[in-house]
């Protein structure tokens, strides 16, 4: 019996050397010690020993489970570690290696000069608002005292997507939808894309931005509108800038002007920036036409107010001495870095 015992220790012992993985080594385990294994084996033919044999084999018996379960909870053991070995080498961080720089975008100049305009006119009061770039041509140009045959429909080269339905060519419409809610008084400032069929240039492009204003109250006058645009000038080009009106005519304002600020770059005395002259356009406005405020439900007789569409782009441009627009729509990262 003793060398039954020994073998079958020895048997397991080459099968543990054998075996590589802890699955395997399991195996083995259940091989030797299970039910069905060769120990259990010993202990079921106890029956045919003599009964004071038994204790003295049983104990034969205990000690051979118990070098076996030795052997292979040392075997496991050293598995274990070898394994955890080879997960900390793979997955080893190397802490002096120069870190990935992360490309980040950049605030683009359109939305930093919005930004601007937006804190200058909150700054007074006025809410932001904003309409759709696909619109009726009512409101594009019907209400807006622009009827159909007027020459100023072909100043701005449309996009018609049918008879009645034009992607916008300027802000102008949403003063209507503004007024048409009939909450006076109105003091608003409306940023957003228009659209026009011109050719790609320096100074033009299919797609750029307008921000419209427009205040409706009682008692509104054209000097209302002098000291609101020059506080505008002053807060955006510096305390020293002067604003120049020169009358225009735009069909939904009556008296219409654009306005000039001077030079910011020569204070006036005339450069190449502002082409020798000292002053430099920055938006058109007016009077809201009598008709306009009829037609959206304002009584003229009893309300009054101006409006101004400033070119965003134009101010980017400005503002930041770029002297293409096309960089303003190519996005490279490399420009767009810089303001
Ligand atoms: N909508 C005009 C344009 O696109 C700009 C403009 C001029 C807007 C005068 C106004 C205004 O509100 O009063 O050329």
């Amino acid at each position: 019996m003793k060398d039954r015992l020994e073998q079958i220790r020895e048997e397991v012992r080459t099968q543990i050397e054998a075996a590589g993985t802890l699955e395997k080594l399991n195996e083995v385990r259940v091989s030797a010690l299970g039910k069905k294994g060769a120990l259990t084996e010993v202990l079921k033919g106890m029956k045919n020993v003599a009964a004071e044999e038994r204790p003295k084999i049983g104990q034969m018996v205990n000690e051979t489970r118990a070098q076996i379960e030795a052997m292979l909870d040392e075997t496991k053991k050293r598995m274990e570690a070898a394994v955890r070995e080879a997960r900390l080498k793979e997955e080893v961080i190397d802490v002096t290696l120069p870190a990935k720089k992360n490309q980040i975008g950049h605030r683009h100049p359109n939305s930093i000069a919005l930004e601007e305009v937006e804190r200058i006119f909150v700054g007074m009061g006025y809410e932001v608002v904003e309409g759709p770039e696909i619109e009726s041509d009512y409101y594009n140009f019907e209400a807006l005292n622009i009827p159909k045959g007027h020459p100023t429909r072909d100043e701005q080269d449309t996009f018609y997507i049918n008879d009645e339905i034009v992607l916008r060519t300027q802000t102008s419409p949403v003063q209507v939808r503004v007024m048409e809610q009939g909450k006076l008084p109105i003091r608003m400032i409306a940023p957003g894309r228009v659209f026009r069929s011109d050719e790609v240039d320096a100074t033009h492009s299919p797609s750029f931005h307008q921000i419209e204003g427009m205040v409706i109250d009682k008692h509104i006058t054209f000097a209302d509108l002098k000291g609101t645009l020059q506080e505008f000038a002053r807060e955006l080009f510096g305390e020293e800038t002067r604003v120049k009106f020169r009358p225009h005519h735009f069909p939904f304002t009556e008296p219409s002007a654009e306005v000039d600020v001077s030079c910011f770059k020569c204070g006036g005395k005339g450069c190449r920036f502002c082409k020798g002259s000292g002053w430099i356009e920055i938006l058109g406005c007016g009077m809201v036409h009598p008709r306009v405020l009829k037609m959206s439900g304002i009584d003229p007789e009893e309300y009054s107010g101006f409006a101004f569409g400033i070119g965003l782009e134009r101010i980017a441009l400005l503002k930041y001495e770029i002297d293409d627009m096309r960089l303003l729509y190519e996005n490279d990262i490399r420009f767009l870095k810089q303001f």
